[in-house]
This record gives structure tokens, sequence and C-alpha cells, in this order.
């Protein structure tokens, strides 16, 4: 299997590709940290059929899509690549905003905009969404993050609808805390943070399910659920509260 993992150079990214290293796969792993690549490659290369670095940064879309074009047709593309910008009550800056959203947001369309046509044509193709359990509930000091991720959310789910005839299978994932250098920044208690190995196994297996949604840990999940079946006055209580 061709597989195009985005934000492979740390975290849930770079344990995703630890383990689809197999002898079946030929991975490419995209980011911006080229030493960070390489260093993985060098450890996976002996394990996997090919291995290609591609760097980059997903928010120069120009580059972007000419990159994405020179890898050709993939089976499985993992929408991974994402930041966020901490959390913080003061007004957020702009242009702190708009790297967010094209990150997290834009820069999915960029790659699909290329990987679509070869998937109809096809008529086969995986794309998985890395998403977040913060897209269910915003927040007020990580609100861009979780509108940022309500839009994939929302993308994910229409994707899904418009190409369910052409072969192509659409997952979204939203995780809760998984330890990585994006989890490492928040300075509060993380209920129920996964170690990044046992979050990425959940995410590999939810993919070979074909799970359409998959949001876990499923406590927590369930919790948040639950907050947003009450009433506006006491949601926005809890919210204070929390
Ligand atoms: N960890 C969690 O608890 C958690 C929970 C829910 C969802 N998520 C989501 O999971 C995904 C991975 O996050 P993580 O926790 O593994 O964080 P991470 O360790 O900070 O990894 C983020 C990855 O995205 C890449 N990236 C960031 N900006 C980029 C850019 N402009 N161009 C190209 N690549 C870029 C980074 O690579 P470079 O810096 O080398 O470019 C890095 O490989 C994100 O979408 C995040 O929102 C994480």
């Amino acid at each position: 299997m061709k597989i195009l993992i985005t934000g492979a150079s740390s975290g849930i990214g770079e344990e995703l590709a630890r383990q689809y290293a197999t002898k079946n796969n030929e991975l490419i792993l995209l980011a911006r940290r080229e030493d960070r690549l390489l260093k993985l490659k060098k450890e996976l290369k002996s394990l996997v059929k090919s291995i290609t670095i591609l760097v980059v940064d997903v928010t120069e879309f120009e580059n972007l899509q000419s990159q994405i074009r020179t890898i050709g047709s993939v089976d499985m593309v993992i929408l991974n690549a994402g930041i966020s910008i901490g959390h913080s009550l003061e007004i957020t800056p702009f242009e702190d905003f708009k790297k967010l959203y094209d990150v997290n947001v834009l820069a999915n369309h960029a790659i699909l905009e290329i990987l679509l046509p070869h998937f109809i044509s096809q008529q086969n193709g995986k794309i998985v969404f890395i998403s977040s359990l913060a897209s269910l509930i915003s927040m007020p000091s990580s609100m861009v993050y979780s509108s940022s991720k309500r839009a994939v959310n929302a993308y994910a789910e229409g994707i899904r609808y418009k190409y369910k005839n052409d072969g192509i299978k659409v997952i979204n994932i939203l995780p809760g805390f998984i330890k990585s250098e994006l989890t490492d920044k928040n300075k509060f208690t993380m209920p129920m943070i996964l170690s990044t190995k046992d979050g990425v196994k959940r995410i590999k297996n939810a993919i070979e399910k074909d799970k359409k949604f998959f949001a876990f840990p499923f406590r927590f999940y369930m919790l948040i659920s639950f907050i947003n079946l009450l009433p506006q006055f006491l949601r926005d209580k809890i919210v204070s509260f929390i």
C-alpha cells in the first residue's frame, strides 16, 4: 500500500510511520523538519518497501501542490499535520488564527485537490482526517483550534457523502489527549492522556476497520457527548467551572 502521511516528523504522524513500516508499504512522509524526517527514514528504511520524504511547509500551498503532484497516486492519505496555538484568553492575533486554519483546514483541501482525481479514476482510495475531541466542545481558551477541527469534521462528512460512489473511503478520527510535542506544551492536567504508541495503535485499528468516525478514549467521548446534551445554561456552567 502506498501511504502519504502528513506531519510525520513528530508525535502521532511519526508513530503512524513506525506502525505502517512493513515490507508491503511504500511510505511518503511529509513535514518541514528535514533532519527529523531523515532520521526517521534511516530508522525505517530496512522495514519498508520504499520510503520517500517530502520537506514541505503545508501553508505554502503552491509548493505543496506541486510536491504532491510528483508522487502521483496513493492508496491512502493520512491528513495529520496540525498545530495548536496554545491556550490563552487573550484576543487571538489574526495572523495566528490564519496560520492555524491554513495548516489544520486549508492544507487538507490543497492536498486532496491533487489526489481526488486519482482516487476517482482508480475507484479506490482512503482519506484519513485527524480531527480532535476538542472539535466537539469549544473552550474559551482554545476556540480557534476547536473551530478548525469542527471545520475538519464538516469537510470530512461532506467529502464522504460526495464520493461515496467512487470507491473512496473517508475516515474521521477524533483523538482525546495523546502524548506529543503538541500536548507537551499544555500546562494543565490532561484527562485520560494516552501514550503516543497506544493512541496511534487505536487510530491504526480504526483505519483498518474502515470506521467512518472514531472518537476516543470512549469514556472521554461519552463525557463530552453528555455535556453537549445538556441545556445551554448548564453547559455554560460546566465550561466556566472547567
Ligand atoms: N496529541 C494530541 O493529544 C492530539 C489530540 C487530538 C488531535 N491531535 C491532532 O493530531 C495531529 C498531530 O499532532 P501531534 O499531537 O502529533 O503534534 P506534533 O507532535 O506537534 O506534530 C505535528 C506535526 O505536524 C507537522 N506540521 C505542523 N505545521 C506544519 C506545516 N506548516 N507544514 C508541514 N507540517 C507541519 C509537524 O512537522 P514540522 O514541524 O516538522 O513541520 C509535525 O510533524 C494534529 O492534527 C493535531 O491537531 C492531536
